[in-house]
């Protein structure tokens, strides 16, 4: 199939109209959309990303005013998602029959989000039905932040790349879900701890210390480059790794003896974050032997940056 990449919403929308896939910009990552009210379309999906059929995905819509045709909303989730939405937070629901159980992977609960993204906005207005949206990279890979990265990846699986720009938060949504009075945290994102406890006034838990509540894609390994990646004291993994071609990616600082590969020299969270994806993305295509990098501060969506770090890094096997 031949890849085009253009900033047409009537392209788009044709395309997705007709069932094909179309990779989408929102302002976490971009996204491999299509039509998640057709059975056709969701299947495209999985079988271009090599996605594993029991990972759900995320219902894209253009306003809060569309939750609830899709999903049954309680007071709490609709608090925050007044105030959070449009932007890089999910709500998981209990969801209504009119969402195909393939979209949610059999599950009853459904993922929704309003990405705050002008163009993502214009064409989900334009095509008038909900956008299922896994990020648009294969399966295991880290997701995409360009259009170019999109097309590295799905190039020849997909119909169309509708090229918004550089996502400008670089990093997923949070995903959280209200369950008997607490709020179960499923994915560190743009929307940190701190704000979603501020604003449901409920006790944040960790899902993953929950035993019976998964989310399947919090898959352990689940963003890793090819190249090993390690994290600890930088200073330390430099001299136990002398001789060889070490890319270092720091939150401020320059080390000699490698090549480095700073987020934010000005101690900017928000542009490290950012900068993440992409920076995996290219050492990548520099032949390096290893990544060395350490943990970045616990604030902020700092926690969302060492989660994706940590999924990146080598498991010894
Ligand atoms: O920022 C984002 O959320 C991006 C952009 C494109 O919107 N999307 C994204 O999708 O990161 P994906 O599929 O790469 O990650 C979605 C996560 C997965 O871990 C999946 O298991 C979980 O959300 N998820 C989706 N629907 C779910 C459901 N019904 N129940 C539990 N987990 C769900
Ligand atoms: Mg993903």
């Amino acid at each position: 199939m031949n890849t085009d990449l253009g900033i047409d919403i009537f392209k788009a929308s044709s395309f997705l109209s007709a069932d094909e896939l179309v990779a989408i910009p929102t302002e976490t990552v971009y996204g491999l959309a299509g039509n998640a009210l057709s059975e056709s379309a969701v299947s495209k999906i999985y079988s271009a990303k090599n996605r594993p059929s029991f990972n759900p995905l995320i219902l894209h819509v253009s306003g809060i005013d569309q939750l609830s045709k899709y999903a049954f909303i309680d007071t709490i989730s609709s608090l925050l998602a007044k105030e959070f939405m449009p932007g890089p937070l999910t709500l998981l629901l209990p969801k209504k029959s009119i969402v195909p159980d393939i979209t949610t992977a059999g599950s009853n609960k459904v993922a929704l989000r309003v990405p705050n993204h002008p163009v993502c906005l214009e064409l989900l207005n334009t095509v008038g039905f909900p956008l299922a949206a896994p990020s648009a990279n294969l399966s295991g890979y880290i997701s995409p932040t360009t259009a170019t990265h999109v097309l590295h990846g799905l190039g020849g699986k997909i119909a169309y790349i509708l090229d918004g720009g550089t996502a400008t938060v670089g990093l997923e949504s949070t995903i959280c879900e209200v369950v008997n009075n607490q709020l179960l945290l499923h994915r560190t994102g743009g929307i940190s701890a701190d704000e979603l406890q501020r604003i449901s006034g409920l006790e944040i838990v960790q899902a993953n210390q929950q035993k019976n509540i998964e989310t399947p894609g919090q898959l352990k390994s689940h963003y890793a480059p090819i190249t090993p990646l390690y994290r600890g004291e930088i200073a330390d993994l430099i001299g136990l790794n002398s001789g060889k071609k070490i890319a270092c990616i720091s939150f401020q600082q320059t080390y000699d003896g490698v090549e480095n590969f700073v987020l934010s020299a000005n101690g900017n969270l928000a542009e490290a974050a950012n900068r993440v994806f992409a920076t995996l993305r290219l050492i990548d295509a520099g032949n390096f032997d290893l990544i060395v990098t350490e943990f970045f501060p616990n604030e902020g969506i700092g926690p969302a940056i060492n989660d994706r770090l940590g999924r990146a890094q080598f498991l010894y096997k």
